[in-house]
């Protein structure tokens, strides 16, 4: 897909969105912005905002940026912005392999059901990481091709409708982390039949050998599901700002 083609795609789109793609998908916008335990004063960078699904969903007092190629998904985040009176809420009709921002400019950088629909995935990561501040994170939710040979096989053979399904069904976690360099914090399973994945990186890049270390959390964070939600309801229940901390913790121990 290319920057007119991912326009036209969503001019189509756009009305009937939030009625597919609405609550099916909502669960792993909760959790993307519950796993940045934001603080006061901080500020986030959604590409791809949309029609602003998440936008309700992020703390009141945070500012947040919202970006997105297609004119026609912005109009209606920027009606859910004035209907739900969200003063915090700024978007702008931006692409996220090229943006106008100045570097180090948000602390956490967002991209939900993004990478597989971006005409230049790698652009758009290298881009989230320019204007993320040093020491912040990025987060991605998205469906990688999936391990089991079955579902995986499938997918790799839809590759060739990509242009006619609108997105990549078959785009290669361990390829994308070690093609970008991504130092991988956490993966989590989301959504139905945890199908999808919420993958946090740190800005800068990691060294060598990011995708094993990608696919040992992977296989970890698919065999620990359970585990993993009953973690996620407890950290709702803590203060946010010791959320970022622990996270790291349960990934520097042993
Ligand atoms: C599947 S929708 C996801 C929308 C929203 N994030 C959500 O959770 O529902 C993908 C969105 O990404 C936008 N998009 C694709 N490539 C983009 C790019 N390079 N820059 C900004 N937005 C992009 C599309 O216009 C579309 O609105």
């Amino acid at each position: 897909m290319d920057v007119q083609g991912v326009r036209a795609a969503y001019r189509r789109y756009a009305r009937h969105y939030d009625l597919y793609f609405g609550r099916v998908f909502h669960q792993g916008r909760k959790v993307a912005i519950e796993q940045m335990g934001i603080r006061p004063g901080e500020h986030v960078l959604e590409v791809g905002v949309g029609t602003g699904l998440a936008l309700p969903e992020y703390p009141k007092g945070v500012r947040v940026t919202g970006t997105d190629l297609s004119p026609h998904m912005i109009e209606r985040a920027q009606s859910r912005v004035d209907d739900m009176d969200l003063p915090d809420v700024t978007l702008l009709e931006m692409d996220a392999s090229a943006m106008d921002f100045a570097d180090a400019s948000f602390d956490h950088v967002v991209a939900m059901y993004v990478l597989s629909v971006a005409p230049e995935p790698e652009r758009m990561i290298s881009e989230m990481r320019r204007v993320c501040k040093p020491g912040g994170r990025l987060y991605i939710v998205n469906h990688f091709r999936s391990r089991n040979p079955v579902v995986g096989g499938v997918e790799r053979a839809m590759a060739p409708l990509s242009k006619l399904l609108g997105f990549r069904p078959d785009f290669a976690l361990d390829e994308f982390v070690a093609r970008n360099q991504l130092d991988v914090i956490e993966i989590l399973p989301v959504n139905l039949f945890g199908y999808w994945t919420l993958l946090t990186a740190g800005r800068e890049p990691a060294a060598e050998g990011a995708a094993s270390g990608a696919a040992a959390l992977e296989q970890r964070a698919r065999r620990n599901k359970k585990h993993l939600r009953k973690r996620r309801l407890n950290r709702g229940r803590t203060a946010p700002e010791t959320q970022t901390g622990r996270i790291m913790d349960d990934h520097r121990g042993p």
